[in-house]
């Protein structure tokens, strides 16, 4: 069997799926300036926190704070960055408020949260409800949401 016995469609079929996808990874490129990663959300008691124990100052004053999943936790030393994040999708059509963007302060660690929910699992972040509420609707939280999220 030759190798050229295709015809000249066959040949030349996977051409535009190969220029589809290059167009695709560079608007992608474009788009977005972060990682992709997943939220939930968790409720108070907020204190103390695995970061700064008792302290009621290291929240911020507009509430928007977070404990930091395995994947950001980094030994500790996620402690006090901020994140700006942004939710892309839902399980819950509808849940996330389109192009909202807020930045968050990290002080906690999710797997040692006192009121540790069970969607905030395996998550890269988890979101104070007020943090959650200003990205995507609350009533989504049973489950996590998608979201882009990047260091300031
Ligand atoms: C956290 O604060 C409590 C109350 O002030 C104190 O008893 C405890 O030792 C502190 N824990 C750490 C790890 O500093
Ligand atoms: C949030 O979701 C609930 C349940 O799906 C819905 O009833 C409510 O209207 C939503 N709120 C907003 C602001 O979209």
């Amino acid at each position: 069997m030759s190798r050229r016995s295709c015809s000249l469609i066959q040949c030349l079929l996977p051409l535009p799926l190969l220029l589809f996808n290059l167009l695709m990874m560079s608007s992608l490129l474009q788009t977005s300036q972060g990682d992709v990663g997943t939220a939930a959300q968790y409720s108070p008691p907020y204190l103390p926190t695995a970061c700064y124990n008792d302290s009621a100052s290291q929240f911020p004053s507009n509430n928007m704070f977070a404990a930091a999943g395995d994947g950001i936790w980094d030994n500790g030393a996620a402690c006090g960055r901020q994140y700006l994040v942004r939710c892309i999708s839902a399980a819950v059509a509808d849940s996330c408020i389109a192009d909202q963007v807020i930045q968050v302060k990290i002080v906690d660690y999710a797997l040692a949260l006192i009121n540790n929910p069970p969607s905030a699992s395996g998550t890269t972040i988890v979101l104070s409800e007020t943090a959650f509420g200003a990205i995507a609707n609350n009533s989504a939280a049973p489950t996590s949401i998608n979201l882009e999220f990047q260091q300031v």
